[in-house]
């Protein structure tokens, strides 16, 4: 039995923040920013889920999670295909963190963290309250406003809005 149930890896406070990130969004890296300062290290885990067609393959939302990331040294990228709750075991991990934007995401929330919670006793869910600013945001907004070629460099990091152009550029019709 883990007598500092908090802490995983060696003697280090680990959290996980798992995602679709499809693509990454100023609110996700609002709460990444954030919740880097409160661990000692953080891994943020990109769901490989076969049965959704997302617009970025797993690669290619790693690799913009880690361009965008690349200045918080105790931030990783990684990704999962499992059970969260035995990803995050095998990271030897115990807090997911998630974002919570308004009223609308609670719900869902509640059920995802009292299921986790469920299938581990061990894992507890950290909420954190997305900046105001990126309330309204989400990735499925920002690929609806991308494909009909609007501006999106208020809501995505420079790299992911170059990222967003060239997919919908390349699917573009003539
Ligand atoms: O960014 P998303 O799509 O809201 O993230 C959802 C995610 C990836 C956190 C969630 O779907 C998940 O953890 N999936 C892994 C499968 C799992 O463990 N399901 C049980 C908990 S509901």
């Amino acid at each position: 039995m883990n007598a500092q149930p908090n802490r995983g890896e060696g003697d280090s406070r680990v959290a996980v923040y798992p995602g679709s990130f499809d693509p990454a969004t100023f609110g996700h890296l609002d709460i990444i920013r954030r919740a880097a300062k409160q661990f000692d290290h953080l891994i943020v885990a990109v769901l490989n889920n076969t049965t959704k067609s997302p617009l970025f393959s797993v690669e290619e939302r790693k690799e913009l999670l880690r361009e965008v990331t690349k200045d918080l040294p105790n931030v990783e990228i990684d990704s999962f295909r499992d059970l969260l709750v035995r990803y995050m075991r095998s990271r030897q991990a115990q807090i997911i963190i998630r974002g919570i934007r308004s009223v609308t995401d609670f719900e869902y929330e509640l059920q995802m963290a009292s299921t986790n919670r469920q299938l581990d006793e061990g894992i507890e869910t950290i909420f954190m309250m997305t900046n105001p600013k990126y309330s309204y945001l989400s990735s499925s907004i920002v690929k609806e406003i991308a494909k009909f070629h609007g501006t999106v460099q208020d809501l995505v990091p420079p790299a992911v809005e170059v990222a967003l152009q060239r997919k919908y550029d390349a699917n573009r019709l003539p």
